[in-house]
């Protein structure tokens, strides 16, 4: 113990000459890390929170985030620190703009989710019915990046982007969800991701990451608004009696604060998941909830990137119910906005002043559930409000549509690895397919009983 403390000391005195100097931008601290400690000349590392420290151009500045690691990757100025500019990516897209980040932007209509409606669509023999189809090829709805596989696609949608914004004179605003986790979905079976904690699974996603990051840098231009991990947080609010989301813990949080870190370092807005008012919107959870979001807020340096939460992402909960559906007895915030209502306050007083964006694309019939819990391919459930940022609360920046609605929520074969009960519900649709992928039946019924009628 005692040479290798001495050792260790040694080492500390001669960083340089012990690992080669991180790149610009480059990491180099933080829990976990063993890779270089100090920066290349121009850039000064950086703790950026205990999971993270990265070389930023220029001289060091204080963060206001927390240090408790050791020296070894706490503020070490360069070789020669001349500031030359003084924020990540000087781009046009790294300076935060205060308000609604839809503001001044259309949004960009994904050619996935437009591929799929117009084979939707066309499979559909009533004419009526399939013009009324076609045309939710129309409505904004978030991209899932599910999988690194999908990664190109958003390459290709932020070139596109960028192009239509050039001719058209409009900037193009993208819509995407970050959505991979290793032990993703850890209470459910349905979305079990291609990552695993046990298997490089902190690595991996990390590397999921920096790819998304490398595609956007390349389109200043383009304003990208993001999902952070669908029920990851909310199932560490609640779901820490389930083996694999207690086992996920510490995994899932060094993850989305790298995530928050290096997507706000190339100008992404972001709503980090909250679940929904029939969750984390129980009076008992809303104050453990306002504290893990505030603490992972902090955690990632406060950055005005992070503008809040994202609520009843892929559920089905109504933003104004009309009345109270009998099934959210008992809890007095029993639709998004109360939830969004009570929970502001909660999150401002721990320090974050977060907006919300609220999912309603599957939201336009309400009283479909026996259970609050039942979240998979609701029977008689229809396409919902529009997107828009006229939401009628200060709160809200914009209504959305995150969740494909037509995408599968999780098969009903239960020979399937992913097979989750809950898809077999008699309030389920059945036969279902696997999550994410087309389910006809389903967008059949979303379509007939939107509301507003298509
Ligand atoms: C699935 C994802 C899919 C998303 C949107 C999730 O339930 O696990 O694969 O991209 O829904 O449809």
């Amino acid at each position: 113990m005692k040479s290798a403390a001495f050792f260790a000391a040694l080492v500390s005195l001669l960083p340089a000459y012990v690992a080669a100097q991180a790149a610009e931008y480059g990491q180099c601290g933080g829990i976990g890390w063993s890779g270089a400690t100090t920066c290349v000349s121009g850039t000064t590392c950086q703790v950026l929170n205990d999971y993270y420290s990265q070389c930023l151009p220029g001289a060091a500045v204080p963060t206001s985030s927390s240090s408790s690691h050791s020296s070894s990757s706490s503020s070490v100025s360069s070789a020669s620190g001349t500031a030359t500019s003084s924020a990540p990516g000087s781009t046009s897209s790294s300076t935060p703009t205060a308000g609604n980040p839809w503001t001044g932007y259309e949004v960009y209509l994904s050619p996935y989710y437009a591929a799929e409606i117009a084979a939707g669509a066309a499979a559909i023999t009533d004419s009526t019915l399939a013009a009324k189809a076609a045309s939710v090829a129309q409505i904004p709805t978030f991209t899932w990046l599910d999988s690194v596989s999908k990664i190109p696609d958003l390459g290709t949608y932020l070139s596109d982007a960028s192009a239509l914004g050039k001719s058209t004179g409009t900037k193009q605003l993208l819509q995407i969800v970050i959505y991979d986790l290793p032990d993703r979905d850890c209470a459910a079976k349905a979305s079990n991701g291609e990552f695993s904690i046990a298997d490089n699974g902190e690595a991996n996603y990390k590397g999921y990451i920096d790819q998304i990051v490398a595609q956007i840098k390349q389109f200043p231009d383009v304003r990208v608004v993001a999902v952070i991990e669908p029920d990851s947080l909310a199932n560490l609010v609640t779901n820490l009696s389930v083996q694999k989301c207690a086992n996920a813990q510490t995994t899932y949080l060094a993850c989305v604060n790298y995530a928050l870190i290096q997507l706000a370092s190339v100008g992404v807005y972001m709503y980090m998941d909250a679940g929904h008012a029939g969750w984390l919107g129980w009076p008992a959870n809303l104050t453990p909830a306002a504290q893990l979001f505030a603490q992972v807020y902090s955690n990632a340096g406060k950055s005005s990137f992070i503008k809040g939460l994202a609520t009843n992402v892929a559920n089905y909960n109504a933003l104004v119910a009309a009345s109270p559906d009998p099934i959210t007895q008992g809890n007095p915030n029993y639709d998004e906005s109360l939830y969004i209502n009570a929970l502001a306050p909660a999150l401002q007083s721990q320090g974050f002043p977060a907006t919300f964006i609220v999912d309603q694309g599957r939201s336009g019939q309400q009283n479909l559930r026996q259970q609050w819990g039942d979240w998979c391919n609701i029977k008689g459930a229809g396409y919902g409000t529009r997107p828009t940022t006229n939401t009628g609360s200060s709160l809200i920046d914009s209504i959305v549509w995150v969740k494909p609605g037509g995408e599968c929520d999780g098969t009903s074969n239960s020979s399937s690895p992913r097979y989750d009960s809950t898809c077999s519900l008699s309030d389920a649709l059945q036969p279902a397919p696997e999550a994410g992928t087309w389910f006809q039946a389903y967008f059949e019924t979303l379509v007939s009983a939107a509301n507003p009628p298509l």
